[in-house]
């Protein structure tokens, strides 16, 4: 039985990509070589210093331990200068209403991103409140495809690995999911996450009844909420 729903945030809850991608251009201009789009996608869900490493791969740079820090904390001010601006607006499409759907039904909520500034975002679109536990790139050692991300938002859940449901945009993040022994819920194509438990384009229109059909995994719901 389903008693928990774990969500990845940057491609799920928001749309960070594009903010990723203008920080990351900068250092790329900066350094005197070009990062296109699809560059960027190879960073989705990757950890900040991982993305740092793939970023200087492609310039084909090779860079000092401080050096690499000192990149990394720039990127990020300029990362921050965006997202502190962002708005409830900015939340994905029927993010909000599934999330307030699931705590209607009693299904408890964690959120599981490789992100530092998780709790500045989920702060900025005012769902901070919608999540029972908050782990993020502050609380974890290994990045994903490492379980540990998922493993600790149900251990804090107080719920089994395999009561848990993952949605993620990210290839590594449902091969995390798959690790950790727990349902997995692509947000994206099929083509890319096609190996996941179940493919959604996004939350738009998706109800929890829908999803407990189309995953083929019934939900233990502990309060009578509309699902
Ligand atoms: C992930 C993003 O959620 O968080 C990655 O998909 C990002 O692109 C990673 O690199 C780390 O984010 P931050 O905010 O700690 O730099
Ligand atoms: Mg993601």
């Amino acid at each position: 039985m389903i008693e928990a729903c774990i969500f990845d945030l940057d491609g799920v809850v928001v749309d960070t990509a594009k903010y990723h991608f203008i920080a990351w251009r900068a250092l790329a201009e900066e350094l005197g070589f070009e990062f296109t789009h699809q560059d960027n996608e190879r960073l989705k869900g990757v950890s900040r210093m991982q993305s740092l490493e793939i970023l200087l791969e492609i310039g084909g740079l090779q860079f000092s331990e401080p050096e690499k820090l000192a990149m990394a904390e720039k990127k990020n001010t300029l990362y921050v200068s965006y997202i502190e601006k962002m708005t409830p607006e900015e939340t994905l499409p029927g993010v909000e209403k599934f999330l307030q759907e699931l705590r209607d039904s009693g299904i408890k909520i964690a959120l599981g991103s490789a992100s530092k500034n998780a709790p500045m975002i989920l702060e900025r679109i005012q769902l901070s409140g919608m999540f029972d536990a908050i782990v993020d790139g502050n609380s974890i050692i290994e990045a994903k495809p490492n379980p540990e991300v998922f493993l600790k938002g149900a251990e804090e859940l107080g719920v089994l690995p395999e009561s848990c449901v993952v949605f993620e945009d990210a290839i590594a993040g449902i091969e995390a999911a798959q690790h950790a022994n727990m349902y997995s819920v692509g947000i994206g194509d099929l083509e890319t996450l096609g190996f996941a438990d179940l493919v959604i384009p996004g939350f738009d229109g998706y109800t929890v009844e829908r999803l407990m059909k189309e995953l083929k995994a019934p939900f233990l719901f502990s309060k009578s909420g509309k699902a």
